[in-house]
C-alpha cells in the first residue's frame, strides 16, 4: 500500500444498479471521481439521483456492478467483507442518512462503539468528549428512543468522528438540525478537516455547508459533474493541493 497517496479516493468507471425481482434499476453509470487528501467535497443532486448509493460504494457497504475504488491507497475490490470492515473501523467515519444507532445502547455506548470494536483504550472518555462537542453532554445515558431526531443525528455524528477517521462520509449530516445546531456540527466537521486533515465527502442540500467545501459535485442522470460553483472558486485549474484550494475560497 502506498504510504501517502495523493488522492484519498480514486474511483473509475463505477456503475451500480439495484435488482428488484427481474427488473434492474440503474443508479450510477461510469462515474469517475478523484478526491485529493485533506479536501472537502459536497455532493448535491435531486432526491433519488444516487447520492446515498454512491456513499455506500465508497464505504464498501455495497459493491459496484463495474469499476474500481481505491480508498487511501487500498483497492476495495481486493478486500473481503472482514477486510472492508477493518478499513472502515480504522480509517472511515460514516454518518448515515437514517443514523443506524443501536437501540439498546446509550448515546455514550453508541458513540464509543467504533473505538471499542477496534480494542482502543479510552473509548468512553473519547466518546464523552465528542458527545460534549456536539452538545449532548447532558444526554450521555439516553437510549436512541429517548432522544429527539436531531439528538440522534448528533450521536451518529459523534460515533462517526470518535476514532478521528482519515475519511468522513456524511449523508445529510445537518438534515434534521436547527440553524444553530447545524452550524456547530459544520464547525466540528470542518475543524476535523483542518486539525487532522480529514478528507470530507458530504452529501448535502445545505447550501451553507456546500459553500464551505473546496468542491461541489452534482449527481444527475447517474453521472457526477463538477459544478460551476467549483469552477468559480478556482481561478487556476484544480491542482490537487488542499492548502492552495482553501486559500482560493472566498472569505
Ligand atoms: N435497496 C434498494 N433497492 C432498489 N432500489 C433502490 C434501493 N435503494 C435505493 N434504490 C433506488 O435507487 C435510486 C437512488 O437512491 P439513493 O438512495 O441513492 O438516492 P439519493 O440521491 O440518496 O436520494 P435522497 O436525496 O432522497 O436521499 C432511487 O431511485 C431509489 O429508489
Ligand atoms: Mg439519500
Amino acid at each position: 500500500m502506498p504510504q501517502t497517496p495523493q488522492h484519498l479516493i480514486e474511483a473509475d468507471g463505477l456503475s451500480m444498479h439495484y435488482t428488484i425481482g427481474s427488473r434492474q434499476v440503474p443508479v450510477l453509470r461510469d462515474v469517475n471521481l478523484r478526491i485529493a487528501v485533506g479536501t472537502s467535497v459536497a455532493i448535491a443532486g435531486p432526491s433519488g439521483s444516487g447520492k446515498t448509493s454512491l456513499l455506500l460504494l465508497l464505504s464498501g457497504l455495497e459493491r459496484p456492478g463495474a469499476g474500481s475504488i481505491r480508498i487511501d491507497g487500498t483497492d476495495l475490490g481486493s478486500l473481503d467483507s472482514d477486510g472492508l470492515a477493518d478499513l472502515r473501523r480504522q480509517r472511515v467515519g460514516i454518518i448515515f442518512q437514517s443514523f443506524h444507532l443501536l437501540p439498546s445502547l446509550s448515546a455514550l455506548d453508541n458513540a464509543a462503539l467504533p473505538l471499542q470494536m477496534a480494542g482502543a483504550s479510552g473509548a468512553r472518555e473519547a466518546a464523552t468528549e465528542m458527545l460534549r462537542r456536539v452538545g449532548l453532554g447532558e444526554r450521555l445515558h439516553h437510549r436512541p428512543s429517548q432522544l429527539s431526531g436531531g439528538e440522534q443525528q448528533r450521536v451518529a455524528i459523534a460515533r462517526a468522528l470518535v476514532h478521528r477517521p482519515r475519511l468522513l462520509l456524511a449523508d445529510e449530516p445537518t438534515g434534521n438540525l436547527d440553524d444553530q445546531t447545524a452550524e456547530s456540527v459544520r464547525e466540528l466537521i470542518f475543524s476535523l478537516n483542518r486539525e487532522l486533515g480529514t478528507t470530507l465527502v458530504l452529501v448535502t442540500h445545505d447550501l451553507g455547508f456546500a459553500a464551505r467545501c473546496d468542491r461541489v459535485l452534482r449527481l444527475h442522470d447517474g453521472q457526477l459533474h463538477e459544478t460551476q460553483e467549483t469552477q468559480d472558486r478556482h481561478e487556476a485549474p484544480i491542482t490537487g493541493q488542499p492548502e492552495a484550494r482553501r486559500d482560493a475560497l472566498p472569505a
